[in-house]
Formats: C-alpha cells, sequence, structure tokens
C-alpha cells in the first residue's frame, strides 16, 4: 500500500498562522501537525508516501520532510496548482498510486491510537474503499454517513439536517476505483471537487464503501479551537521526561515534559500536560499549564500562560496572563503593570507592547 497526505488547501480559517506557511505545519506538543500522519501511515507498514504540496508553504513542506530518509520513508511531492478540493487532489497522485491500494491522510486531521490493524484487513479485504466515521456533536460542519444495518447508505457534505452524528474523516482507504469516479465528478457549489461527492458516487454504483469508527480520540484542525483541543488530547498523552537543566527546588506537577538545555526558576511552577522545547528560559514568577505547549529557545518571565501554543523563539515579559492562544514562532510581548488577562491569536513575527 501507498500512503498520500494533502498538504496545501487555503487555511482560511487560521489567518494570520496561515499567512506565513502551512496550516499542517504548525506545532501541536511541537511537533507539526501533518508529522502525526506520518507516523500513523508509517505504523501502518507504509514505506511510500506522497506528499501534496500547494502555495505559499510548499517549501517549508519540502525542507522538513526531504526525501523522507529520516524518517526511514521515501517521500516525493506533488504541486497542486490551486486548492480545487481533495478529490482533486488525490486524482493528482493517479501516477504515483500505480495499481496499489493507498491510505489518504488529510494532514491537518489528527487520531491518537493506531490504525494499522484497519489496514490489514483493508489490504485483505475486497472493499473498494474504507472509510473511518467518528461520532460528533456538531454534524452539520461534516461529512456526514448515513449508516443502515450497518452498511453505508449515503455519504453527504456538510447537510443542513444531518440524517446520523456520524462524520467522515479525513482518513480514506482507496483503490483505483476512485479515479475512474473522478472522470466523471463534477465541480460542487463551492467548485471544489469532493471526496464526499466520489464516494456517494461509488455507492450509486454499487461499489463496496465500508467503514470502521474511530472511537477514542478524532480532531480535524480547522480553526485556533481545534488545535488547542488536540494540543490538550496530545500532551495528555504524551510520556512525561526531563531533559532540563535540574533545580531541586522547581515544582512541576502532573505530566511534564522538559527539553533539553531548559530552565525553570524555583519560583516558576509547571502545571502538566505541558510540554517545553529545548534552551527555553522559563524566569521568575512564571506559572505554565495545563495544556501548554511552548517551542525551542523561547523565554518567558512573570506570566501565566493556560491552555495555549507558544512556537519557538517568543518571549513574553510581563505581568500578562495568557489563555486559550497561540503565539507563532519570534512573537514577543512586553507589558507593564497590567494583569489583564488577553486572548491572542498572533502571526508570525509579532511584537506586542502594551
Ligand atoms: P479544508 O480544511 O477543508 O480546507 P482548507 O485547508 O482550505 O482550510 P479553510 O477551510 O480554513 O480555508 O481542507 C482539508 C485538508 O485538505 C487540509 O489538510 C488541506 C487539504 N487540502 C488540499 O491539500 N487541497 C485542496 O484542494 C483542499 C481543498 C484541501
Amino acid at each position: 500500500m501507498k500512503g498520500i497526505i494533502l498538504h496545501g488547501g487555503h487555511g482560511t480559517r487560521l489567518r494570520p498562522l496561515t499567512h506565513t506557511g502551512p496550516k499542517q505545519l504548525l506545532p501541536i506538543a511541537n511537533k507539526p501537525m501533518s508529522e502525526y500522519c506520518v507516523e500513523a501511515i508509517k505504523d501502518c507498514g507504509i514505506t511510500e508516501i506522497a506528499i501534496i504540496i500547494g502555495g505559499i508553504g510548499s517549501k517549508k513542506v519540502k525542507e522538513y520532510y526531504g526525501d523522507g530518509s529520516k524518517f526511514n520513508l521515501k517521500i516525493s511531492y506533488i504541486e497542486q496548482d490551486e486548492p480545487k478540493g481533495i478529490a482533486h487532489a488525490i486524482n493528482l497522485c493517479k501516477d504515483f498510486v500505480e495499481n496499489e491500494k493507498f491510505l489518504v491522510f488529510l494532514g491537518d486531521n489528527i487520531i491518537q491510537k493506531s490504525i494499522s490493524d484497519i489496514s490489514k484487513k483493508f489490504e485483505n479485504d475486497d472493499d473498494d474503499a474504507l472509510v473511518l466515521l467518528c461520532e460528533v456533536p456538531n454534524p452539520e460542519r461534516f461529512g456526514i454517513a448515513d449508516v443502515k444495518d450497518n452498511k453505508i447508505i449515503k455519504i453527504m457534505e456538510k447537510p443542513k439536517n444531518p440524517p446520523t452524528n456520524l462524520a467522515v474523516t479525513g482518513i480514506y482507504f482507496l483503490t483505483t476505483k476512485i479515479f475512474d469516479i473522478f472522470t466523471r465528478l463534477k465541480p460542487s457549489w463551492r467548485n471544489e471537487l469532493e471526496i464526499t461527492d466520489a464516494l456517494q458516487m461509488m455507492l450509486e454504483e454499487n461499489c463496496i464503501v465500508n467503514f470502521e469508527m474511530i472511537t477514542d480520540y478524532w480532531k480535524d484542525t480547522g480553526t485556533p479551537n481545534d488545535i488547542l483541543h488536540a494540543n490538550g488530547e496530545v500532551l495528555k498523552n504524551m510520556q512525561p521526561y526531563f531533559h532540563g537543566v535540574k533545580n531541586e527546588n522547581v515544582e512541576l506537577v502532573g505530566n511534564t515534559m522538559i527539553g533539553m538545555n531548559s530552565k525553570i526558576h524555583s519560583t516558576s511552577k509547571i502545571l502538566g500536560p505541558c510540554i517545553i522545547g529545548k534552551n527555553c528560559v522559563i524566569g521568575k514568577n512564571c506559572v505554565l499549564g495545563p495544556n501548554v505547549s511552548l517551542g525551542d529557545n523561547s523565554k518567558l518571565t512573570n506570566c501565566s500562560i493556560q491552555n495555549s501554543i507558544i512556537m519557538e523563539n517568543c518571549t513574553i515579559d510581563s505581568n500578562i496572563k495568557i489563555k486559550d492562544s497561540i503565539l507563532a514562532s519570534n512573537s514577543s510581548i512586553t507589558l507593564d503593570n497590567n494583569n489583564n488577562e488577553k486572548v491572542l491569536l498572533l502571526g508570525e513575527g509579532t511584537k506586542i507592547s502594551l
């Protein structure tokens, strides 16, 4: 089997974070979110992956994943000239796939459990496609599957009156049958070639579209809140470690992951789950966590941060309480005499001095 990761798209809901790079490289627990897809695909025994890239972030994606050798994989890149839809992106992979079955991952979808058993089952069965479904509280936001007697009878995109709460996740096991369907697929009202329409056509043409359920965790990280939610979930499941500079008096509570050479002042407190990258300096009077990821080489003093992602090379030196926020790399906040809580969503290179 081969693997495909979709790394293009507009990322409009994550602006300004996506002005300088693709959303799929935004970090969750200090690792690009698409790396979790790479790991999940690799875990299925797949060794060849094509990454669909497009637009502003393409160079960064190639730089990060290279030829795949650092992941023990063979990674190649396929350019999508414009984000014309998920089906359009997959269709560009026809030559890459050859005659094999393949696993497609949307690069912004996060799961926590292995899908290797499902992958094996798909390899051995005669299904034309297999989708992963997950129950969601807001089905009108997703592609939805109507299921009767344990069979999918219909797949529809963002229905106004969803017949079920079963979202079609962005993880698809496919066969080359889909390429034949694509030749007849028409753009949707939003002028995209929709994978949900293609899967519905498969059903109408009596192809076998099977499903499995994701019963623990799945997140499509389209918005800042989705990213923060996934960040908290991934942190919760990480194994704690301390690779920093030892300071006997530092208070570390719960699941904490402290990177190489990072220093924490004895007046500061880390409340897990929380990850601190390499070479960070947590100066006086900081409270970090829960649910905080701090990127490499960041420096904090006199601040309290909760449920937030602070990327690498950030500086915060102020009396500030930050929560539910995402700060892109190289941001800096300095502030005097102000104890108000702030909610921030800052693009790369932003500087605030209040
Ligand atoms: P979406 O989240 O549906 O779209 P988007 O990334 O353009 O974001 P927004 O709606 O905020 O503008 O895309 C799902 C995934 O598929 C995501 O990982 C991006 C990827 N994608 C492509 O690679 N090519 C495409 O043409 C489209 C539409 C999406």
